[in-house]
């Protein structure tokens, strides 16, 4: 009878899913094709299952804490996502994964001071990234998200420091504080020992720089186009709207 009832419910669970139903204590509703789930104010702790299509997205002052891994991957439809006001204290690795509609993401006001290498996966349309009000960390561990930071000039993004400086502002010089003996390589590298004893580190794809936090983007030259850095091989690449470019013109899109 239990695991009758377990399946059963397992069903509706999954049903409910597929379907899109609206998550409880949230109200949802769709314009012109558009589903928002609107779950504002709701003392949700968790991020509820939401339907494939949603394309807004709004949490905001609730008593979320933790984001899980992958929370959002099936939703590729999300456009907007607001999560300011909760309790959120560190962004996960793969957590903002396969949103590559996303424009607006709005994570301030919460408790946020260590934010992982690869919590932001290659997010093509995002232009605004909220982060204000949370208490950024800016020693060592900064650097994977400052590095993924300046290479997508197109975001703005408004992340301070505790200490009142701007993410974006810190420079690579900075990186020279960090104990290169803690071996903290970013993108991929990995840490090796080197004959006379000194430890480096090994940069994959065209990754360079003393931790491989320096790529092509900060010299290569994509006209008005973006660059962004090829995830697998580190390459730059150039993005003219939506199309891959070696220069963007920006009236013609030049193969
Ligand atoms: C929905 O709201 C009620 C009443 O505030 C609460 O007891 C319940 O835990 C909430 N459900 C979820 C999934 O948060
Ligand atoms: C984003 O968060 C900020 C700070 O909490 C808030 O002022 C702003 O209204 C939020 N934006 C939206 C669309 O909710
Ligand atoms: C914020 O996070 C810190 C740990 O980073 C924790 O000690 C503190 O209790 C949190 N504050 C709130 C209001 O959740
Ligand atoms: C850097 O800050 C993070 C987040 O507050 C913390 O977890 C970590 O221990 C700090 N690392 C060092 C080396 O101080
Ligand atoms: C804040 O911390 C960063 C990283 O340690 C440092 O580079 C910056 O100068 C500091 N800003 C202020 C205003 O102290
Ligand atoms: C890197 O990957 C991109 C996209 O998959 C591809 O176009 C490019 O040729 C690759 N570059 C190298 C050097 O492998």
């Amino acid at each position: 009878m239990k695991v009758e009832m377990s399946v059963l419910l397992f069903l509706v669970l999954s049903t409910s899913i597929v379907n899109g139903l609206c998550p409880s204590n949230c109200s949802c509703n769709t314009y012109v094709s558009r589903s928002s789930v609107i779950c504002d104010s709701g003392s949700l702790k968790d991020i509820p299952d939401l339907p494939r299509d949603t394309y807004f997205l709004f949490i905001n002052n609730n008593q979320i804490s933790e984001i899980p891994v992958n929370t959002f991957v099936d939703c590729e439809q999300l456009h907007q996502i607001v999560l300011n006001s909760n309790e959120i204290s560190a962004i996960e690795p793969f957590t903002f994964m396969n949103l590559r509609n996303l424009q607006y993401l709005n994570l301030s006001g919460n408790n946020i001071s260590h934010i992982e290498e690869h919590a932001f996966g290659n997010f093509m349309s995002l232009s605004t990234l909220y982060l204000t009000s949370n208490p950024l960390n800016c020693n060592c561990s900064i650097y994977p998200f400052w590095s993924w930071l300046i290479e997508r000039t197109t975001i703005g993004t408004s992340a301070k420091c505790s200490n009142g400086t701007f993410v974006i502002s810190l420079r690579p010089v900075e990186l020279e504080k960090c104990n290169p003996n803690s071996c903290q390589c970013f993108n991929g590298g990995t840490c090796r020992t080197r004959n006379d004893g000194l430890v480096d580190c090994d940069c994959i794809g065209h990754w360079t720089g003393e931790f491989c936090q320096e790529s092509q983007c900060i010299s290569y030259d994509c006209g008005i186009g973006d660059c962004y850095i090829e995830p697998v091989n580190g390459t730059a690449q150039c993005m003219c709207g939506n199309r891959y470019v070696k220069y963007c013109t920006g009236k013609l899109c030049y193969v």
